[in-house]
């Protein structure tokens, strides 16, 4: 990549150092007074790329896929192996063979499934399996006085729904938990190396199931897909379902139940009905998105961007969460304090985030469920204490440790929620 040379406001930050820190707020408005749009950040030792922070360049970098590819094999430090292998980057950075690797008329070949299959989902069964779902785990801890919300409730319930959703049974939406954790990024190369490993194996055998005995679930609908050509193809595509919409899920929930516990103006809103669910929800889209650096583009010619000069090969990252503090895009933080759903939080363009329509009812409910649920909640924690799950890209809470009162979870009324009325 092409940095100024002699210019010490253009020392490149680690890209973690975003997503460590206590505040994203002062972090990204430096980067931004120090750099404009577009910044160079750091992923590794020796490892650049660009962080693209304003509103009109990441508009333009997520929808000209023609410039800017999401295939890593463009990458220039892979190309040339600057990346190992190895490297905990790769994960989320090296080509993969599925909707999120390619462009053009192979993406939206494999993205068409995906689609079909997001809009067959039944929002009220959903509901109700997710209401279900957060009962049960309520109901686990509510003796106790006392739960971790992240490793209890918001880690489990995604997984959980995404699994009842593609076909799995509870007892074998628990087994993939164990294999996503080590997926989502926050643990070593070889950790994410071998979650991928199991869940792609627990994945093929729900597939055989499926194709001796199809059900109405999202696996059963990708397997009979004229879109889709193979099951290797089918069972990717779940793959990517899983690992797209779990972490980020739970990082949504966590992150609305972490500023209710925190930030009383916040939880006063939402309590005292000036800030509906879905407000709030949106307002942690806006400030403390899932993804908070999204990963990645690859500039296919030497090109211009923000005011800087990017050579083909050039990695950039979405910074979804920086765009925020484009002064240009709106007024300011109180923007973001209205409900308002101008955020890049699902990205843009081609690639944008097919599945927010699910993700929103799993993620309202779950919020709405332990609100009614739980009464006399506090943090047993300093918040100065909280500490976030070690990712250069999301920024979930590693624990969310409360007591309360009082628990009613409720009846244990729920089904199995399909994918059709
Ligand atoms: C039910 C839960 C979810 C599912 C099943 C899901 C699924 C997906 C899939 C399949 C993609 C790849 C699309 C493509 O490359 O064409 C994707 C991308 C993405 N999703 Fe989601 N997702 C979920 C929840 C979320 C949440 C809660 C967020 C954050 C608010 C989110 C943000 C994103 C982003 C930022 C991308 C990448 C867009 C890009 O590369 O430009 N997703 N998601």
């Amino acid at each position: 990549m092409t940095v100024p040379p002699g210019d010490p406001a253009d020392a490149p930050l680690r890209l973690s150092a975003t997503t460590g820190c206590p505040d994203t707020w002062p972090v990204f408005d430096r980067l931004w007074r120090d750099h404009g749009p577009v910044a160079p950040v750091e992923l590794e030792p020796g490892v650049h790329a660009w962080l693209v922070m304003g509103y009109e360049e990441l508009k333009t970098v997520t929808g000209t896929p023609r410039l800017y590819s999401r295939d890593g094999r463009d990458w220039r430090a892979f190309q040339d192996g600057t990346v190992p292998p190895g490297s905990p980057l790769g994960p989320m950075m090296f080509f993969r063979d599925d909707v999120v690797g390619h462009d053009g008329d192979e993406h939206r070949r494999l993205r068409r499934p995906i689609e079909d299959a997001i809009a067959a989902v039944d929002h009220r069964r959903l509901r109700r399996t997710v209401e279900y779902l957060c009962r049960g785990l309520i109901g686990a801890f509510a003796e106790r006085g006392a739960a971790d919300l992240v490793a209890e409730y918001a880690e489990a319930v995604p997984l959980l729904a995404l699994g009842d959703l593609i076909g799995f049974d509870p007892r074998q939406s628990r087994e993939l938990l164990t294999a996503m954790r080590a997926l989502s990024g926050s643990g070593s190369g070889e950790d994410a190396h071998e979650g991928d490993r199991r869940l792609e194996a627990l994945l093929s055998r729900l597939l055989a199931a499926r194709r001796e005995e199809p059900a109405d679930d999202i696996a059963s609908l990708l397997l009979a897909h004229p879109g889709l050509r193979t099951a290797a193809e089918a069972l990717r595509s779940i793959v990517v379902l899983m690992s797209a919409g779990n972490h980020t899920t739970m990082s949504w929930i966590a992150q609305t139940l972490g500023l209710m516990l925190t930030d009383p103006r916040f939880a006063g809103r939402v309590r005292g009905g000036r800030l509906g669910i879905d407000d709030a929800l949106d307002e942690v889209l806006a400030v403390a998105p899932p993804m908070i650096n999204m990963p990645a583009r690859y500039a296919l010619r030497d090109t211009e961007l923000g005011g800087r000069a990017i050579a083909r090969g050039d990695a950039l990252i979405l910074g979804l969460a920086a765009v925020a503090h484009d002064v240009r895009a709106h007024a300011g933080s109180q923007f973001w304090q209205r409900g308002n759903r101008a955020h890049l939080a699902w990205s843009a363009g081609p690639h944008a985030c097919p599945a927010r329509d699910p993700a929103r009812t799993i993620a309202r409910t779950a919020v709405a469920t332990v609100l009614h649920a739980l009464r006399g909640v506090r943090l047993a924690i300093d918040p100065a204490d909280l500490e976030y799950e070690p990712s250069p890209w999301t920024r979930c809470p590693a624990r969310l440790p409360v007591t309360f009162t009082h628990a009613d979870p409720g009846g244990t009324h729920g089904r199995r929620s399909g994918t059709r009325a």
